[in-house]
């Protein structure tokens, strides 16, 4: 017998169960998203190489060990797009849509990273990100936040809590390196090997280590807010009184770093306690220096993307309530001028009914195999067609839910009925 053969490891099949989850998931942001005016973009998967170096950063983890990187036929460096943002910045530049104007522009779709696969963690993982071109105060960056936090209530999340910090600018960054850096070195021994080696390549990283004894060292570490330009440190208060103003509340966490080197200024994450390791489920910022480093006019920008499997996982812990996507109706019709009915009534069906989802029931078989059929579909209703009902010109409805008897319906009146039941 031929071996079968596996998902690649890190890379999950969505399965039709599972389905309903990810498209209330989408269909509600979409919705969120459309209420504020945001216009969708779909860029390719795979971007050169260098797009990523160029935007992420050489000596980020996702460019030193995670990105799935090949050369193509022709001998050029391609990438799997690790996250979206790069790409949505060389679009735009590349049709010249950050030129003097403002662009709301949300993506979605599959990312990759060689991450070490565990819960909340995979390889091929799926964002829905959102960015902004062209502005740069700091109204936007509270709307952003406005709209992430009304998205976790229309979806019916309550755990989740927002973490604020300011970056300041890149100078600000360069100063407030060099004094950590030197701090830290004086205590070299008492940190653990990962941030060691972040010492000499990405020592800002060093903040969000998990390690508790790092964490302790950093108590007396000099403080990225004391090295914030006044500008930088203006634009967060207004941020943040725009928050108190609108009633989302907030945490600072000076030690908010991100893990892409495009960030400035503002950036955020929501995060929750109920996912394990794994609890960020949104993360973003500023990042006002990439377009003009990417080649573009120099054009703020900010934005942020949310990981589907996190805020998935999420809903299920959270045990929040699915839309019902059930069919509302499945046709049970047993002899060859049924079946044949059935198939031509649930057109007609269709056709004066829009909103009715109904299946047809294939194949043929008994009304008992074909019951137990409509049972499992978990359509709400059977509509039975046999011999008898065509001659009577009725059909039967049956609850497939409830304890009830069958009811006789005639064809004319059909609609109607179906339609009582939909909004019932
Ligand atoms: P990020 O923090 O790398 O930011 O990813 C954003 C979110 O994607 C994370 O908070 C998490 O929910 C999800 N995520 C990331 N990696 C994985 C993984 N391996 N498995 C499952 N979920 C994952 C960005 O990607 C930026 N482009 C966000 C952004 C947009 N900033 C500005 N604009």
């Amino acid at each position: 017998m031929a071996t079968t053969l596996q998902a690649v490891r890190g890379m999950n099949d969505i399965l039709p169960l599972q389905s309903p989850a990810w498209q209330h998931v989408e269909d509600t942001v979409r919705s969120v998203l459309g209420a504020y005016g945001f216009q969708e973009i779909r860029m390719p998967i795979v971007e050169k190489t260098e797009l990523f170096k160029r935007s992420i950063g050489e000596v980020t983890d996702i460019v030193e060990k995670e990105m799935y990187t090949f050369d193509d036929r022709n001998g050029d460096s391609l990438t799997l797009r690790p996250e979206g943002t790069a790409g949505c910045v060389r679009a735009c530049i590349q049709h010249g849509l950050t030129y003097n104007q403002v662009q709301r522009l949300w993506y979605t779709g599959p990312m990759f990273r060689h991450e070490r696969p565990q819960k909340g963690r995979y390889r091929q993982f799926h964002q829905i990100g959102v960015e902004v071109f062209g502005l740069d105060g700091p109204d936007i960056d509270a709307e952003l936040l406005m709209l992430t936090a009304r998205l976790w209530k229309q979806l019916g999340l309550s755990q989740v809590s927002l973490q604020l910090n300011s970056l300041g600018t890149r100078s600000d960054r360069v100063r407030f390196r060099g004094a950590l850096v030197d701090y830290l070195q004086q205590h070299r021994d008492q940190l653990d090997d990962d941030s060691k080696r972040r010492l000499q390549s990405n020592p800002l990283r060093i903040l969000d280590s998990k390690n508790s004894q790092t964490q302790a060292l950093l108590k007396a570490a000099p403080k990225l807010s004391e090295y914030i330009d006044a500008e930088s440190k203006a634009h967060f208060e207004q941020l943040l009184s725009l928050l108190d103003a609108a009633g989302i509340t907030y945490s600072v966490n000076p030690n908010l770093v991100r893990g892409l080197d495009y960030y400035g200024r503002t950036v955020f994450e929501w995060v929750t306690d109920q996912l394990g390791a794994q609890g960020t489920v949104c993360a973003g910022g500023r990042y006002d220096v990439l377009i003009e480093q990417l080649g573009g006019r120099a054009t703020a920008a900010v934005g942020f993307a949310m990981g589907l499997e996190r805020l998935i996982a999420l809903l299920e812990s959270e045990q929040v309530n699915l839309p019902d996507n059930a069919p509302h109706v499945y046709i049970v019709a047993v002899g060859e001028q049924a079946q044949h009915r059935g198939l031509l009534l649930s057109e007609q069906l269709r056709d004066s009914v829009p909103a009715l989802r109904i299946v047809t029931h294939c194949g043929g078989g008994s009304f008992k195999s074909q019951f137990k059929k409509a049972d499992r579909s978990g359509a709400h209703f059977a509509l039975v067609l046999g011999d008898e009902e065509l001659e009577q010109g009725r059909v039967g409805l049956k609850s497939l839910r409830q304890q009830k008897d069958q009811e006789m319906v005639e064809f004319a009146a059909l609609p109607n009925r179906l339609i009582e039941i939909i909004n019932n």
